[in-house]
């Protein structure tokens, strides 16, 4: 396929369909069909999302599904920082088996921001689940109970992830050309 920006397809469309199958099988092993809320972080995880729960139907595993909408990159490659809510969620997690879902564990502030926050509304637990990790980038050691792929410590985009809001709808993982941020 040609792709004018994308130096390199790290994760086509069939690897990502296979694995998030797998990962619904995993969870679904786990956690059985309780009081499963999957909460997805926008953006980055809006398309995974959408095939995670696509996926629970192969089970006739039907969760509740919010989102919780964070503060993003900017136009950089790098992470600002602080992480700021923008949108809350609305669902009442008490005594509920929460599901994260977020596109990429990088430094891991993002997700345990989000851990500590939603373990103070009462959950019965709450598990984690990411599409990609960076292991080299971590600086927070945070639990992540369900990882599509480990991958390099390269910018990737497409299937949620952007570079400066651009290339989240590509149906695969790619690199970006390095001219396009330098
Ligand atoms: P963390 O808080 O450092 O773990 O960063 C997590 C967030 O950073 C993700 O939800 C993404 O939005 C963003 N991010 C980290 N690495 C990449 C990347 O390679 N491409 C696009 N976004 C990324
Ligand atoms: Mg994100």
């Amino acid at each position: 396929m040609r792709e004018h920006d994308v130096k390199e397809i790290l994760i086509d469309k069939t690897a990502i369909a296979q694995r998030v199958d797998h990962l619904v099988d995993e969870i679904m092993e786990d956690l059985g069909s309780g009081h499963l809320v999957v909460i997805g972080i926008l953006k980055g995880s809006f398309m995974f999302l959408a095939d995670l729960m696509r996926s629970f139907h192969r089970h006739n595993v039907h969760p509740r599904i919010d989102f919780l909408t964070l503060s993003s990159y900017g136009a950089g490659t790098t992470s600002s920082g602080t992480v700021e809510i923008i949108h809350d969620i609305r669902e009442d997690l008490a005594g509920a088996d929460v599901l994260v879902v977020d596109d990429i564990l990088d430094t891991g502030k993002t997700l345990r921001a989000v851990i500590n926050k939603l373990g103070g509304m009462t959950p019965r637990q709450v598990r984690t689940c990411v599409l990609l990790s960076k292991k080299a980038r971590r600086e927070y050691d945070i639990p992540a109970d369900y990882i599509g792929f480990e991958i390099p410590d390269e910018f990737v985009v497409g299937y949620g992830l952007d570079y400066a809001e651009k290339y989240r709808n590509l149906p695969h993982i790619g690199v970006l050309k390095p001219e396009l941020y330098s």
